[in-house]
């Protein structure tokens, strides 16, 4: 892990994802050891990992996965499901298994033409579905919280997305824990500072099957094309992605977001050396730089 200048073995690795997952909800305040958790399960290796490491911890931890009705030519929400009720049955967990179908008449691929959102693509429309259900279901059937699988790829992507619209109320509510509030459950994302690559090490160490296939729909998607200019950031520069988000989260939680200030020209005064203005308690920056370079000489 380049960005924490960090290498472990697998043994330590499986000792270390729990680990750091058990500081994040801390550090957060995600949720309590005495609160019943419902995680929203698709089948991929994020949230199958969640379900783990959450189980692993100790929590009271029960899935929940929705049948979207998509095929796509590879079977995409049926194997989906079969991984997830495998994992549920080899591990004894409780799984609650809705389908959208089943429920409301339709899929989420024939709504989305009936609704004609999301121009062509059924994102919007599946996005719309998977929100209102799990939260419709995380508070009928008496959940603290729903935690979700969004690694540390998806919610930078988010951000970005969200930064190059300068969509302020978007870029606010983004962040690990967005607090219940009356008719909302509180929403967790325990996963949000690890790489998607750590969260498929671990899996694949932890031996969980996972559906490799990424929703047919999402091909070509925006979202998939800010991950891979973020990847190519991360490539030149490792830790940026990381960097990018803490940094987000550091500046909205001092309320340092969007907020106009005009204090720094309060606090400047001229330097003695050079009368530029400046900030510094004595010399400014650049005279300071000159005199230890002319000492140093
Ligand atoms: P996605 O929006 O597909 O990137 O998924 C983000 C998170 O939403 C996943 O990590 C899961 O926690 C949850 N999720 C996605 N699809 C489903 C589904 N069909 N059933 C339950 N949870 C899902
Ligand atoms: Fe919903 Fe792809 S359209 S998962
Ligand atoms: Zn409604």
């Amino acid at each position: 892990m380049r960005q924490h200048k960090l290498a472990l073995c697998k043994d330590h690795y499986l000792e270390w994802i729990p680990e750091q997952t058990a500081r994040f909800i801390k550090k957060y305040e995600m949720f309590t050891p005495e609160e019943k958790i419902l995680v929203a399960v698709s089948g991929g290796k994020d949230s199958l990992a969640l379900w783990d490491i959450l189980t692993r911890l100790g929590y009271q931890a029960d899935g929940l996965y929705l049948g979207l009705g998509i095929d796509g030519g590879i079977n995409y929400s049926h194997e989906s499901q079969r991984l997830t009720e495998k994992f549920a049955y080899e591990n004894n967990l409780k799984l609650h298994v809705l389908d959208i179908e089943k429920e409301y008449g339709q899929s989420i691929p024939v709504l989305s033409e009936i609704s004609h959102r999301g121009h062509g693509r059924p994102c919007a429309v599946c996005g719309l579905a998977k929100r209102h259900e799990m939260n419709r279901i995380a508070r009928e059937l008496g959940y603290d919280v729903l935690a979700t699988g969004h690694n540390l790829d998806d919610e930078a992507a988010v951000l970005f997305g969200n930064t190059l619209r300068w969509s302020a109320e978007h870029i606010l509510r983004q962040g690990p824990v967005l607090p219940g509030a009356d008719g909302l459950a509180r929403k967790v994302k325990p996963l949000c500072r690890f790489y998607e690559r750590e969260m498929t090490a671990y899996s694949i160490l932890r031996g969980i099957e996972y559906i490799y296939e990424e929703c047919p729909f999402a091909e070509g998607s925006q979202s998939i094309f800010y991950k891979e200019a973020l990847n190519q950031l991360e490539t030149a520069r490792p830790g940026a992605k990381l960097i990018y988000y803490l940094g987000f989260l550091e500046a909205r939680k001092s309320g340092n977001l969007f907020v106009e200030k005009n204090e720094r020209h309060a606090q400047l005064h001229p330097c003695p050396k050079c009368g530029q203005p400046t900030s510094a308690p004595e010399l400014c920056s650049f005279c300071r730089m000159i005199e230890k370079a002319v000492s140093e000489v």
